[in-house]
């Protein structure tokens, strides 16, 4: 929204600019809470199998939800039709009142990496990173990380983390059921290997992370230590993951699927130390 506005084409809010953008759940909740601030409305496109606390955070941002029968992350290319194509139509029909972000091709989400998460790495690892695993959704995190990193150390190596297919992993995708991202092709070859996990191994992380660190954390957090857990690394290397999210928005994925009772959640929760609660839940 920022790179839209200092290029000069932010539509000025006469109360019909509207931002639709599709998502697995942070953008949305990102784009929610920016747009209340700045006075945009804005139309979420998710899918309906996003954790039902995800879409209202995004509701009670004020935002319009469009439930998909898609995939955990929206699938991206030729043929898909579900959360992408339908924003895109809604958008290509009234180009005056929609505005998409289209975070899957939008270079400002990797430059948003570039010169903010990987500077950070940088600095909070003074220079000794080795190693960093991350999940793929749009790609603009790996990309952006990893193209930075590289700049600085060219021997940095930079890990993807791969769920199995038909995965529960919120965020991501596996790329044997879903194409690759412009933005992530666009520079792929910052990637150095791939790790796979399924999703009995992530979700049994989830416990022993809270049990050793109380950290609440996401199907997508547990599935990085899980792939850095795995991954062979000599004495010495400073591994990073990114833990892009932490647990509040899985209580009912947790239950469902039996990694915690909601008890379990609530006290897991209260004990856990990263956790601060916002004002809109
Ligand atoms: C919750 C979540 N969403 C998305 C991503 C992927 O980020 P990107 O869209 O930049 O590829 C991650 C990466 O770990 C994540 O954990």
């Amino acid at each position: 929204m920022d790179d839209k506005g200092r290029r000069g084409a932010r539509h000025a809010y006469t109360g019909k600019s509207i931002i639709i953008e599709p998502t697995s759940g942070n953008t949305g909740i990102a784009l929610a809470g920016m747009a209340k601030i700045l006075g945009y409305a804005v139309e979420i496109v998710i899918p309906e199998e996003a954790s039902e606390e995800t879409k209202q955070i995004i509701r009670n941002l004020g935002a319009q939800v469009y439930e998909t029968s898609d995939d955990l992350c929206p699938k991206v290319g030729v043929g898909t039709d579900q959360s992408i194509a339908l924003a895109t139509s809604i958008a290509s029909s009234r180009p005056h009142i929609y505005y998409s972000p289209n975070q899957y091709a939008n270079e400002a989400n990797f430059m948003g990496h570039y010169k903010g998460t990987g500077p950070e790495i940088w600095a909070q690892t003074a220079g000794k990173v080795t190693h960093l695993f991350t999940g793929v959704g749009t790609g603009g995190a790996i990309t952006g990380i990893g193209t930075y990193l590289k700049e600085r150390n060219p021997d940095v190596k930079i890990i993807g983390c791969q769920p199995q297919q038909d995965h529960l992993i919120q965020g991501w995708r596996n790329f044997e059921e879903s194409a690759k991202p412009d933005l992530f092709l666009k520079r792929e070859e910052v990637v150095d290997d791939w790790v796979h996990v399924d999703n009995e191994e992530a979700f049994s992380r989830v416990g022993e992370i809270l049990a050793n660190d109380r950290l609440l954390v996401s199907p997508s957090s547990a599935t990085v230590y899980a792939c850095m857990d795995k991954y062979n690394v000599l004495e010495g290397a400073c591994v990073v993951g990114i833990f892009a999210d932490d647990g509040r928005k899985f209580r009912s994925v947790y239950s469902d699927l039996g990694v915690m009772s909601n008890d379990e959640f609530d006290s897991a929760l209260e004990g856990a130390m990263h956790v601060s609660v916002p004002d809109y839940e």
